[in-house]
């Protein structure tokens, strides 16, 4: 046994009496079980001396957790086992309660933590205020939480949530990931791209480090792939207490999904029961909208109140945590994929579920990697009719024909790892010494094709050299927290002097939407956009808002008065502010150009290439652009400023809803292409018509 593990034994012992003078207090109605299982709560661990009334309000509650009933038999397991797979219905107590259960079983040393990954962001910080408060700490304090551009931790953090991305980043400047003893992978099921690619670093590292233990948790019941993987792990089963839930379908298939989400709400608000309504939207545009059509249908059909609430990743903490509030009226939450398994929300008895869900897609052909809408799978359709019947027995609304869920779904979404595009993670990969991904430990590898593109795309980049090493480029790219491409263009803005520039273009890529455009104000804000719009296109005008906010000293009512989202402004700066503190670290210069010289603009244009190189379209005809490499016949999304049509423009993002949309576009020249990116547009692997375009300004150009 190693020596850690000695000191934590003894620890326990000394330990012992203490805590059971505590239990006793603590849990007046706690069964023999749990008094056996907090036994071992570590000593070093912050005791009070009293706890407040909200802290033994919750405790109650959580004992009823299914989980607990399990309290003693998985602190055996993990104790007896380097790995331990669990599943558990949503809403059993997972994330919330192992952390804790792994805490009181005292398996982590004084200065180590307990890392419990999330694929999202707002579950991530939703679950660490919740369970600080369960442990009745201060949020930031004991408990913490890491996602990419914030982190809220402490010294003293020995339990932390932190999005898998963000363990992924931690491993590569602590390839053994010293800092934590044990490490929960939760919500395993979502098999999102870097929860994939650490079950791999996991794995490996598990072999030279005897004292890490590792706990995969899921909501669905694909545990036997992780046991399997995990070569022979056990497997302890948190029985669900699902009420029972009766599903309804459509007759005939419904034309538009928003208006029948709204109008399935009403109905439901009219004629049920009492009970939360729960309604599956796909974006943040939709679920603001329609929970905003709800509230007028409910005040223009004069019926009884009813609270609706959007949920979705970027929305701020304050506002994602009304939905845990209880209300007098009904609740509606409108929400993202996010409700599906990563946050419970109680007393939910509705669910309307329109069937679909943005999706990452990948062609490696193209290069593309696009978020669509797309149809659910019936995994997913299970799971969110699940969340109809944790309190009472509920109904679960699907907007589609009994026959669609049987014939057009398929059984199981599809691991990230096989719909997206490598770049990002097999430079990560990479700078972690990983040079033979083909053998790589991956769970489902991705297709070869897939990663002879990223290696492609890295080497386009500058950041693999003709031999696939890494060059210093890449070296420092990979530190960034971005996609390569954005990576690259600011390591090129330094020698073009214009590192301050794109500093502020990438923070304002990175950040929320800044633009805001209140329903009943939509002309007034669009108008007031335009004071902003730069002749060149959309990235510049991303840069005169920002200087407007920093010459306007920040201020939230100069913000309302101009349409901006004040908030997602002063994340934009303090990204930028993390993005310039890489960029000195290595030593590249925060610089600007002469604002009235002609290469001002020029400069930063070029950098925007050197990244996005990849996203550019060439005009067709009238207002037609088609994108290179891929040809697809796209338009200018209508939030553009850019009102020309230049030969050739640069696009940050290709959106598909009832148009082929491009969004943040701007004006570039062909030449530029060719001087930042020539091994790319040389290559003979394209097709036919962005072939002869090439070729055609190749010659012209010369
Ligand atoms: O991870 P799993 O879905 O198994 O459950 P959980 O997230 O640990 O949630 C267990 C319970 O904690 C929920 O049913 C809620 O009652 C409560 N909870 C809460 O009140 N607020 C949160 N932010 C998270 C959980
Ligand atoms: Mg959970």
């Amino acid at each position: 046994m190693s020596k850690r593990k000695n000191d934590s034994g003894d620890t326990n012992k000394k330990a012992m009496k203490k805590q059971e003078l505590e239990t006793t207090e603590i849990s007046t109605n706690s069964s023999t079980t749990d008094n056996k299982a907090n036994l071992n709560i570590n000593d070093w661990i912050p005791k009070k001396e009293t706890y407040s009334k909200r802290y033994y309000e919750i405790l109650e509650k959580r004992k009823e957790l299914p989980v607990w009933k399990q309290k003693e038999d998985f602190i055996n397991m993990v104790k007896k086992n380097q790995v331990v797979v669990l599943v558990g219905e949503t809403g059993s107590g997972k994330t919330t309660q192992i952390p804790q259960f792994v805490v009181d079983a005292g398996l982590i040393s004084p200065g180590k933590m307990v890392g419990v990954t999330q694929p999202r962001r707002v579950a991530a910080i939703s679950v660490a205020k919740r369970v600080s408060e369960e442990m009745d700490f201060e949020l930031g304090q004991e408990v913490g939480y890491s996602i990419r551009f914030e982190e809220l931790s402490s010294p003293k953090t020995f339990m932390k949530y932190l999005t898998d991305g963000m363990l992924l980043r931690e491993s590569m400047g602590d390839p053994t990931l010293s800092r934590y003893d044990v490490i929960i992978l939760d919500e395993a099921h979502e098999r999102t791209l870097s929860t994939d690619i650490l079950f791999g670093l996991i794995k490996d590292i598990l072999k030279r480090r005897k004292d890490l233990k590792l706990i995969v948790m899921s909501a669905t019941l694909e545990a036997g792939k992780f046991q399997k993987y995990f070569e022979g792990a056990p497997l302890i089963k948190v029985p669900g207490r699902l009420h029972p839930v009766e599903i309804f379908y459509t007759e005939k298939a419904e034309r538009d999904y928003l208006e029948a989400a709204i109008r399935t709400v009403v109905e439901i608000h009219k004629h049920e029961d009492e009970g939360d309504i729960l309604v599956f939207l796909t974006g943040e545009e939709e679920i603001e909208d329609t929970c905003a059509k709800i509230q007028r249908e409910v005040r223009e059909g004069r019926l009884a109140p009813l609270k609706c609430l959007p949920l979705y990743s970027t929305l701020p903490i304050y506002q994602q945590s009304k939905i845990f509030d209880s209300v007098k009226e009904r609740k509606c939450i409108v929400s993202t994929n996010i409700a599906e398994t990563s946050l419970t929300i109680d007393g939910i008895v509705y669910v309307v579920d329109p069937g679909f869900s943005k999706q990452k897609t990948y062609n490696p052909r193209s290069r593309v990697e696009s978020l669509l809408v797309a149809p659910i799978s019936k995994a997913s359709a299970n799971q969110r009719a699940g969340r109809a019947g944790r309190t009472r027995p509920g109904k679960c609304f699907r907007l589609y024909t009994e026959k669609a869920f049987q014939e057009d779904l398929i059984q199981q979404t599809y691991p990230e790892i096989l719909r997206s595009n490598l770049a990002s993670v097999v430079l990560q990969l990479l700078k972690l010494g990983v040079t033979d991904l083909v053998h790589f430990d991956f769970m489902d590898p991705p297709v070869p094709d897939t990663l002879i593109r990223a290696l492609e795309v890295l080497h386009f980049l500058g950041a693999l050299d003709d031999e696939g090493q890494l060059t210093k480029v890449g070296t420092i790219m990979a530190e960034f927290p971005l996609d390569p491409q954005l990576s690259k263009m600011l390591i090129e803005s330094s020698e073009r002097s214009c590192s301050n520039e794109i500093l502020t273009i990438s923070a304002m890529l990175s950040a929320p939407n800044v633009f805001m455009r209140p329903k009943d104000n939509r002309l007034e804000a669009d108008a007031s956009k335009k004071n902003f719009d730069h002749f060149d296109g959309d990235h510049l005008t991303l840069l005169n808002v920002y200087h407007a906010f920093k010459k306007n000293g920040e201020d939230p009512t100069w913000c309302y008065e101009n349409f901006l989202n004040h908030r997602a402004l002063k994340q934009a700066d303090s990204v930028r502010s993390q993005l310039a503190r890489i960029l000195t670290r290595f030593k590249l210069q925060l610089v600007s150009g002469d604002v009235n010289s002609r290469q001002y603009y020029q400069n930063i244009k070029k950098c925007l290439v050197a990244g996005f190189f990849m996203q550019v379209a060439k005009l067709e005809k009238k207002n037609i652009y088609f994108t290179l490499g891929d040809e697809q016949q796209v338009i200018f999304h209508p939030s553009t400023g850019l009102t020309r049509k230049p030969e050739w423009v640069i696009y940050n993002e290709f959106v598909l809803t009832s148009e082929n949309y491009i969004r943040t576009v701007t004006d570039i020249k062909f030449e530029w292409l060719s001087e930042v990116a020539p091994g790319y547009i040389k290559q003979k692997s394209f097709p036919k018509k962005t072939k002869e375009a090439i070729q055609r300004n190749l010659k012209y150009t010369k």
